[in-house]
Order: C-alpha cells, then structure tokens, then sequence
C-alpha cells in the first residue's frame, strides 16, 4: 500500500529498507510537543484568516490536545510506516476527528513544520541549560567563598607556578560558565524567529498571517525569506557549538577533579556519591562521574562535527540529509545535561584537603616570582636581573634540597649582596597570596569580593 500522506502517484508502498531508513519516528517522536504546540498555532491562525471555518479549526485544536494527551501518557502507538511525527500526529488525529484533520496541514509543508519543531526545542533546551548552569556557577560561587583564602600551587604546562587560592581557581570556572551561558543566549536570540508559513519552499498563496503565529508561539517575528526558513539548520549548529565549549571547560575541571582525587596529588577527596570502587582492588576509589564528563565531551563535540558535515554540501533547499540533524543534537543536548547534574554535584561534596594544599602550593619554589618582585620593588633592580639572580639562588636552594625560606640570609647574599632580612616577608605562601591584589589577582579579599559579586547576580536571577 502506499504511503497515505503523500502516496497519490505512487504504485506501490517503500522497500522494506527504504522504510528503514527513511523513518525517523525512532528518534523524532521527541519534538511531540513542540510538533502540536505548532500545529495548535497554525490552526488558530487558519481560522483566523478565514482559510478554514472556526468549527473545523475548533475540532482540529481538541483533537491535538488529545493526541497529546496519548503521547504523554505513554498510550499512542507510534508506526514506522508513517515515517515521522509530523505524519504520526496527523494520522492519529484523522483517525480521532476524520477527514476534518486534513485541512490542518494547508498553507504548510512539513519543511516548515520541522524546521519550527527544532526551533521549538532548541529553545527549550536552551532554556533548561541555562538554568542548570546557573546552579552550577552558584554551587562554585559558594565554595570559592568557602575557600577564599586557602592557598594551592597554580600550574602552567601543569608545573608548579606561584600558589594562588583554592577559590579564585573555582571563580575561573564561574566565568567560563558565564560566557558559555552568554553564548547560549545569544544563539537564543538570534534562533527567535519563526519559520512557520514558508512551506515547502516558496511561501504560500493563502492569505496566511506570519505575524500572528510567530508571537503565539513566542518567537519575535516571522524569517523573512522562506528558503533560508526551510533550508538551514544554523540555530542548531551555533548551540551545539556553544555546547561544545562548555563541555570543553566541565572537561577541564573533570580532569582536575581526576588529578586532585590522586593519592599523589591528594588535594581534594570526592564523596562517595559520585565515586566507584573496584571489584578487584580494595582500596580503590574512582572518580568516575568526573571521568564520565571528561568522556561525554567526545560525543558532544562530535555532534557539532556530524552536523557541520551533514550540512555542508546541501544545496538550497531542503534535502533529506537533514533529518540527520537531530540524533546527534538530542544525544549531545541530553549528555551536557547529565554533566552539568554530574559537575553541580561533585563540586558540591568536594572536600579540599587544605593543609595538602598549603603544603604542594610552597612546593617547586613557587614564590620565586616574589623573591624576584621583592628585588625590584626593594632594591630597584630591572626585572629581567632581578629574574637572574632570583634563578641563581633557587639553583642554590635545589642543590641544597631546601626551600627558599629555608635557605640562610648569608647565602642568598653570597648571590646578591644587597639582600637584607625582610625578603623573609614574602617568601611565604600566604604571603605570596595577599600580595596579589591587583584587580582579577588572587588574593583572598579580592576572591571574597568577585564571589560576593557572583553569588548576588545569581542570586537576583
Ligand atoms: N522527518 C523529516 C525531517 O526530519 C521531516 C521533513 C520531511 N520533509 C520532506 N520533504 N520529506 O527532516
């Protein structure tokens, strides 16, 4: 039998594989709301403009919502050979009202009725990220005022550095979100554009009003060129991408949870909610929740990639490829989710060790940047010789295995005569820490005041 939907010039129904690979109600019978909240706009507006009386459109609205109602119950039977959701609502709502339901898919074509649906759901999908990821700056903005002043080793090429706080790295992570959610937004802004009425291609001939369905469903106006509306699939790729970002930065932290939870690094234990054991060895406990969001940025990032090559040699205007695009953008939507819930977690039991941490921040002469400020600032030497003879007396201080506050006066003098008692002063860590108030430095009452800052914008959102 042939398709009933558009089967009139057909003989004869689809190959079995064509069938398979043709249907996409496996993975598209998530847009189910946003496909009726679509069709309940069209149908409004249809009625409104006369394109079908008031009754039909009244019998067409009550038998969505009930449809709706099936689905989200759990009691409607999607069907393959009805290809996709557009084709598996409309089926069921001839079956629930009769032939009235055929008037609802005029003046619209299932280009434009897809291309909405993903509007739709990125939308919200958008929304329901930026939530989560608030919670999570909020999470991270409360545990860096926790540990505002407890200092650690801060790392380039992962090498101890100078020590900084344990919460001006956390606030590192807030900003990163804070830019991951502008992206997201401003992805949002710019998909807020409804492409509904620019049917299969062309536009229509009935006298439809864009205007009116673009503001019921929220959108701030109607696109202006049907082809771009039914063609591209941008809204999509600029939110996976951003997604991608984001997923880079969680990925990042999750790295760091991985090393921190290390007995050789040992600067901070996870909680037993988000670690495992091993069925062979005993004392082991494994952070793999962060080892599972270092993980899931592969298929993110490999969502944007697939999408990106799905679309670049298509042609104007709708092509078949794209229903490829949403597998792909469920799967990386749903797995930035579960690492968002995941890292929310896992910074929330996060235990510092924090006598560790003071220890490993005084390791591998991190306040030799301070010797060397203290040489400038005290005795006017340039910076670049100060760099000199501060790596001269570091050298002494390896070969004598000892740190530099524990190297004597005479010594550091046998290097630079000039030096007097008072550099002890900031050969110290938490000194080290203090002295960084330049503004964005590390130092604990600048960390107060930008988690102070952060904790009350996300408070008032
Ligand atoms: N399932 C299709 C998709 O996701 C819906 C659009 C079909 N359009 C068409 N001209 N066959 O892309």
């Amino acid at each position: 039998m042939s398709n009933k939907m558009w089967g009139g010039r057909f003989e004869t129904g689809p190959d079995a594989i064509m069938e398979e690979i043709n249907a996409s109600i496996g993975f598209d019978y998530r847009l189910a709301r946003q496909d009726i909240q679509g069709s309940k706009a069209h149908v409004a507006m249809l009625a409104k403009t006369g394109i079908v009386t008031e009754e039909d459109a009244a019998a067409i609205a009550a038998g969505l919502d009930q449809v709706l109602g099936e689905i989200e119950s759990g009691s409607f039977t999607f069907s393959r050979a009805l290809e996709d959701i557009h084709m598996n609502v409309e089926s069921r709502l001839a079956a629930l009202i009769g032939p009235t339901a055929g008037r609802l898919h005029t003046a619209r074509s299932r280009n434009d009725q897809v291309a909405l649906d993903m509007r739709l759901w990125v939308r919200d999908a958008v929304d329901a990220l930026d939530v989560q990821l608030r919670d999570l700056q909020r999470a991270l903005a409360a545990k860096a005022k926790t540990f505002a002043g407890t200092v650690m080793p801060g790392f380039t090429h992962l090498q101890s550095a100078q020590p900084v706080t344990l919460g001006h790295h956390l606030l590192a992570y807030v900003e990163m979100l804070g830019r991951d959610r502008g992206r997201l937004h401003d992805a949002r802004v710019r998909l807020n554009e409804c492409p509904l009425g620019a049917a299969a291609l062309a536009g229509t001939s009935f006298p439809i009003d864009r205007h009116m369905t673009a503001e019921a469903l929220g959108f701030d106006r109607p696109t202006a060129n049907s082809l771009d509306s039914v063609a591209d699939r941008d809204f999509s790729l600029e939110v996976l991408s951003a997604a991608s970002i984001c997923a880079v930065h969680l990925s990042r932290f999750a790295e760091e949870i991985v090393l921190w939870a290390t007995v050789q690094f040992g600067f901070a234990k996870l909680s037993d909610k988000f670690s495992t054991g091993s069925s062979i060895m005993p004392q082991k406990r494994n952070p793999d929740a962060a080892e599972l969001v270092r993980g899931k940025t592969g298929r993110i990032i490999g969502a944007l990639n697939g999408l990106l090559i799905v679309m670049k040699g298509l042609p104007l205007t709708y092509s078949k490829d794209m229903q490829e695009d949403k597998e792909g953008l469920f799967d990386a939507v749903h797995s930035l989710s579960l690492c968002i819930a995941a890292m929310t977690g896992m910074v929330n039991d996060l235990q510092p060790d924090v006598e560790r941490l003071k220890k490993a921040a005084g390791a591998g002469y991190a306040t030799a940047t301070d010797l060397a400020d203290w040489l400038v600032r005290s005795l006017k030497m340039p910076f670049r010789e100060a760099h000199h003879v501060t790596g001269a007396i570091v050298k002494l201080a390896s070969t004598k295995n000892v740190g530099l506050e524990e190297l004597g006066l005479a010594e550091m003098q046998g290097v630079e005569p000039r030096i007097t008692q008072e550099v002890f002063g900031v050969l110290g860590v938490d000194k080290s820490v203090q002295s960084r108030v330049s503004y964005g430095g590390t130092a604990p009452r600048n960390v107060m005041a930008q988690a102070d800052r952060w904790l009350e914008r996300l408070q008032q959102e």
